[in-house]
């Protein structure tokens, strides 16, 4: 059950989590509760990073964006892939470097990019009209901002339709075709220096060729930029790397991902003699398996099937819902029983399709169990929200045996807080 998760086991048929008995967490803190284990995140980032010694690590912050992970990161040494102006915020109040955050985004506001401008931040430019802002920006601002593009280099990552964003029919980059022209306007701007490439060819890819790929491609673009004498500083290859959900799911490795990509990278900047960075942008594979979710089960109900009615729904956990994803099940306060019947596991969101596990072998479930949902560290709170009028639940991060609140559950004032009644309706 704890396959790959060796920080995660079972006490006294409890589920631990980072050595904390999950049962004590949710009575401590109650429930839905999200629970992260601090040296897990630390350990992958080590994995990524000592697979690519010679890369920068940009960690991709929509994945999880809580204060106190960025902080852990700032710490390992990650810089940031930000993808809005509230991101850009967040990392650099982790104090993650300026000088190893790229913004990227399909549809920036000109606000956005002032900010990334004001604040000395690399922008990876989506289209020629986003490069025409910003030139107008660096040219009030008296500055000169360094840019990639961000290069669609069509190419099928084969994972969930909505999350592969390297296919020509993306809305994300700048066509393969037309990048050398691209550049080549860029490189005629007084306040604009292109020193980047980057790409990103989608999330949860469980296979190397796909980014063995997009190297090839990107490289053939390297040689091209290189020619018309674009001095590149930085090659940003993108996230992707996918994680195993399933049980019996294989997932590259890190070290089978830097064998698939490094040579095809090393081969090219030797054989043109020149040196840039590489980047990589991994948001999943840093936090995913770190953390789980706790939530209390309020009801058992034996119908067409059988239901068990839990407090988190997909207002807390979305991907279920969004990409039909899985998530493993632990009854954590049964966490040694075997399986005895099938059940799924559904929220208390006004929706039918508010299911978060179905058809799952599980051991007796009862009113009162604990149910932890295992994996959802990446793309898991930060897709949460207040629908149906339900409070964020609170984030606890677990260090050294125990945990620590990272972020408070959000009251009722906090479904009103910004909202104003016109003195009409008072
Ligand atoms: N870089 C860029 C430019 C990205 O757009 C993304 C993710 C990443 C890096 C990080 O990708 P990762 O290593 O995490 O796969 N909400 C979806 C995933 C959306 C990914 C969006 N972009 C999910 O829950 O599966």
């Amino acid at each position: 059950m704890f396959q790959h998760r060796d920080h995660m086991g079972i006490e006294n048929g409890h589920l631990t989590i980072g050595g904390v008995d999950a049962v004590a967490l949710a009575e401590k803190f109650g429930t839905p509760l999200y629970v992260t284990d601090e040296s897990r995140i630390r350990a992958n980032y080590r994995r990524f990073k000592g697979a690519f010694p010679d890369a920068d690590i940009y960690y991709a912050a929509k994945a999880n964006y809580n204060l106190a992970i960025l902080n852990i990161l700032a710490l390992e040494g990650a810089g940031a892939d930000v993808f809005s102006d509230g991101e850009l915020f967040c990392a650099l109040k982790a104090e993650i470097s300026p000088d190893k955050i790229l913004f990227n985004g399909n549809s920036k506001t000109d606000a956005e990019l002032e900010m990334a401008v004001r604040e000395g931040i690399r922008v990876s430019v989506d289209s020629l009209d986003e490069l025409q802002t910003l030139l107008k920006i660096a040219e009030v601002q008296r500055t000169e901002v360094e840019i990639a593009f961000r290069v669609n280099p069509d190419v099928s990552p084969k994972t969930h339709p909505k999350i592969a964003t390297g296919l020509k029919t993306s809305k994300f980059g700048i066509p393969h075709a037309e990048v050398i022209s691209v550049y080549k306007e860029a490189l005629a701007l007084r306040n604009i220096k292109p020193v980047g490439i980057h790409c990103h060819i989608g999330s949860q890819i469980l296979d190397v060729a796909p980014f063995a790929d997009a190297t090839r491609k990107m490289m053939e673009l390297v040689d091209q930029v290189n020619r018309i004498g674009v001095e590149l500083k930085f090659v940003d290859l993108g996230g992707g790397l996918g994680v195993p959900y399933k049980p019996g799911e294989k997932a590259p490795s890190p070290s089978e991902l830097a064998d698939a990509i490094l040579p095809v990278f090393e081969e090219c900047t030797k054989s043109l003699g020149i040196a840039p960075k590489l980047i990589l942008e991994p948001g999943r594979y840093i936090v995913a398996d770190s953390t789980i979710l706790l939530a209390r089960v309020n009801t058992v109900k034996r119908a067409y099937k059988n239901f068990v009615g839990i407090d988190a729904g997909f207002n807390l956990l979305l991907r279920p819902v969004m990409y039909d994803a899985y998530h493993n099940i632990v009854i954590a306060n049964k966490a040694d029983q075997s399986p005895s019947d099938t059940y799924s596991v559904v929220g208390p969101i006004c929706e039918s399709g508010d299911v978060l596990a179905s058809d799952r072998r599980l051991p007796k479930v009862e009113k009162g169990d604990l149910i932890a949902i295992l994996d959802v560290g990446a793309y898991g709170f930060s897709m949460s929200s207040q629908y149906n009028g339900r409070p964020r639940c609170a984030e606890t991060l677990v260090c050294d045996g125990r945990a620590k609140i990272i972020r408070k559950s959000e009251s009722y004032d906090d479904l009103l807080r910004r909202q104003v009644i016109p003195s009409r309706l008072k």
